[in-house]
Order: C-alpha cells, then sequence, then structure tokens
C-alpha cells in the first residue's frame, strides 16, 4: 500500500511554559492542514500538560505519536516523536531538519538555552540548527512580568532571525471561549507558517 502524501514536516516543540493548549491545539491545526509534524515535549511540558488539561501523554517517543495522533485524527505516519537525546532524530542536523520549527509554548529557560546556543537537548539543538541553517524559526514565549534577560534573549534572536510571537492574544475578534484564544494565537503561527486554515478571519475580512 502506497504512503499518504503529506506536505512537508513542521517540527513542533511543546515546552514548560503555561499554555500547552496552544502547542497541542497547532498540532492538530498543522495535521489538518496535511502537514507532517515532527514533535518534541519537554519533561516540564508533560508535567504543564497534566496541569493545564484533561490530557496525559506518554513520555515513551513511539506511545506519545500514537497518542497525539489519536487526539489529533492524524494518518498513520503523519506524527513522529523524538526522545530528549535523540541525537540521531533528523532534526538534531541540517541536512535532516525541516524547513520549520515552532517552539509553542517557549518557557524562558529554552528562550535562555537557544538564545545561548546550549543545545543541552534535542529541542535545543534542533533550535540551533535552524538558525545556523537560517530556517524558520519561531518562538512563543509566555511569562510576565518580563525580565531584562528575557528581553535581551529575544531581541537577541529576533535580530538572529527567529520570529518572537508571544502568546499574548487580542479581544477584537470577541473571543467567547478558551478555543477561541487559542485559536488567535495559532492562526498568527499557521500564518508565519504560510499555511491556509479558517481558524479566525484574517483582518479585513
Ligand atoms: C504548571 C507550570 C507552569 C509553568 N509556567 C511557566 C511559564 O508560563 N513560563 C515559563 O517560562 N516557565 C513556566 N514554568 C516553569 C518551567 O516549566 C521550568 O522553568 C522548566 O525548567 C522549563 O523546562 P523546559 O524549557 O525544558 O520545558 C511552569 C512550570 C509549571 C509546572
Amino acid at each position: 500500500m502506497n504512503e499518504p502524501n503529506f506536505h512537508p514536516p513542521v517540527t513542533v516543540a511543546l515546552t514548560g511554559a503555561s499554555g500547552a493548549q496552544y502547542g497541542l491545539r497547532l498540532v492538530e491545526a498543522l495535521v489538518a492542514a496535511g502537514h507532517e509534524v515532527w514533535v518534541m515535549v519537554s519533561k516540564a511540558a508533560h508535567l504543564v500538560i497534566e496541569t493545564e488539561t484533561d490530557a496525559s501523554l506518554p513520555a515513551r517517543p513511539e506511545r506519545l505519536a500514537q497518542a497525539l495522533s489519536e487526539r489529533s485524527g492524524a494518518a498513520a505516519g503523519q506524527i513522529r516523536c523524538f526522545g530528549r537525546e535523540d541525537w540521531m532524530a533528523p532534526v538534531a542536523s541540517g541536512s535532516g531538519a525541516p524547513s520549520a520549527m515552532v517552539i509553542c509554548p517557549c518557557s524562558t529557560g529554552t528562550l535562555s538555552a537557544v538564545a545561548t546556543g546550549a543545545s543541552n537537548n534535542l529541542i535545543e539543538r534542533a533550535a540551533d540548527v535552524a538558525l545556523k541553517e537560517r530556517r524558520q524559526l519561531i518562538l512563543v514565549p509566555r511569562e510576565t512580568p518580563l525580565s531584562a534577560i528575557h528581553l535581551e534573549h529575544m531581541l537577541n534572536l529576533a535580530r538572529l532571525g527567529a520570529v518572537i510571537l508571544p502568546a499574548a492574544p487580542g479581544f477584537y475578534h470577541r473571543p467567547a471561549t478558551v478555543d477561541d484564544l487559542v485559536d488567535f494565537i495559532v492562526a498568527r503561527i499557521l500564518n508565519q507558517l504560510g499555511i491556509e486554515h479558517r481558524l479566525m478571519p484574517r483582518w479585513g475580512e
């Protein structure tokens, strides 16, 4: 049987900032748009997911891929997951990494590691690869208030070409539910990626 043809992979990393729903919804939206999605979930993100949502996702990459596929209605093979120190994963090298990576939500810890090139785990390494290869890197930080350290890291990353897309939804679309607020941010991410969606109308529509 032929493998289904997906659109090119997008790397999505969920880290331990509040706002796990943004990352989970982003995975769903990318799946719905027909993209292959390569997912990494940090240890802290697992705790945040359990705290903030009804989901409790397994840690092992194969089982995580299965659970995320069930949640998002992905076809077999559409979601792949990689472990914290899976240095042989394609995202760990410029020759294998997709053209776009989103860290959503992005903790200030991961923000700092990416800004300084720490590469201590696969999420940090994949972001480092995206920067060195000048691929698209979108970070969705959530913290308040922001310290000078956070702001300096964001400025440095923006100057390196990364997109800083704070998890700060607008209210002019009159959100009625939490899902509306989540979709506001996910729509902005998809706009950056150039992926068509119907999550909310564009300005002026
Ligand atoms: C429920 C919960 C909420 C958190 N919210 C935030 C947050 O909004 N922003 C942030 O930067 N860190 C937040 N943290 C702390 C991070 O999870 C922690 O700094 C962790 O080391 C980040 O690791 P990671 O970047 O590898 O995921 C939160 C932790 C928990 C358990």
